[in-house]
């Protein structure tokens, strides 16, 4: 389980985290939801060695993360797909994925490597081709299968769905949740389209100006009408 405690976090003057605690448990997807600004990107951010925390702590299975180096955090098993898919245009297929997971043994990067084109068969189907040349959709798999050949024991997705046609979304968001359950991963998923996260989350979070303001099964908050109204606009 991936745990958050008390975490603030300031860029200067502006306040982006307050206080904010949040369990992510393994085998299962936790959505944080909140307006643009809340502090989502932030915070995935933080967790994975990008943006420096002014107060708080985050352990995986009991390791701390924070105050490691972003590679190291890497290694310690947190993987981020970023905002605005972070592939890159100029490289091929096979050449993003395997920029993944740098550090990890020839054998090891391999069988990764076979398990991730099962996974994704249009990637298979792509390899050799530009990143650049890929639907937003096959570049958004690209982006996770890259988060994937780092082994991650907890992967931070930050709106993966951002810009995708809705059945595209529904069938990402479908496999997010399947490798959450079936490789017992903790699962960090940050949408502002709350309804599409929380249909596939189990636990949820809501966020408002960097704090917390509501956290509890995925089910309860999507059906809170005064939560929806009050800080989803919907
Ligand atoms: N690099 C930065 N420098 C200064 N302020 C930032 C920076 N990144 C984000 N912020 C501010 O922090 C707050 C939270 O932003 P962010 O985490 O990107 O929210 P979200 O992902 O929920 O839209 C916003 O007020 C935003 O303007
Ligand atoms: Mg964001």
């Amino acid at each position: 389980m991936l745990r958050v405690s008390g975490l603030s976090v300031s860029y200067g003057p502006v306040k982006a985290l307050t206080d904010v605690s949040v369990d992510v448990p393994r085998g299962e997807v936790t959505a944080v939801i909140g307006a643009n600004g809340a502090g989502k990107s932030t915070l995935m951010r933080t967790l994975a060695g990008l943006v420096r925390a002014a107060e708080g702590t985050a352990e995986l299975d009991g390791e701390p993360v924070l105050g490691r180096r972003a590679e190291d955090i890497v290694r310690l098993g947190v993987s981020l797909v970023p905002e605005g898919r972070s592939t890159i245009p100029e490289l091929t297929v096979d050449e993003n994925l395997r920029l993944g997971g740098m550090w990890r043994t020839r054998h090891e990067r391999a069988t990764t490597l076979t398990q991730v084109y099962d996974l994704f068969p249009v990637l298979a189907q792509r390899r050799a081709m530009h990143a650049s040349t890929l639907s937003g959709g096959e570049r958004q798999q690209l982006a996770i299968g890259r988060a994937l050949m780092c082994a991650p024991q907890c992967l931070l997705l930050d709106e993966p769905s951002l810009g995708l046609a809705p059945l595209i979304v529904t069938q990402i968001l479908g496999l997010v949740r399947d490798l959450a359950t079936q490789a017992n991963v903790a699962g960090l998923l940050v949408e502002q389209n709350a309804v599409t996260a929380l249909r596939v989350a189990s636990q949820g979070v809501v966020l408002n100006l960097g704090r917390v303001v509501m956290s509890g099964p995925a089910a309860q908050i999507a059906s809170d009408e005064e939560l929806r109204h009050a800080y989803l606009g919907y």
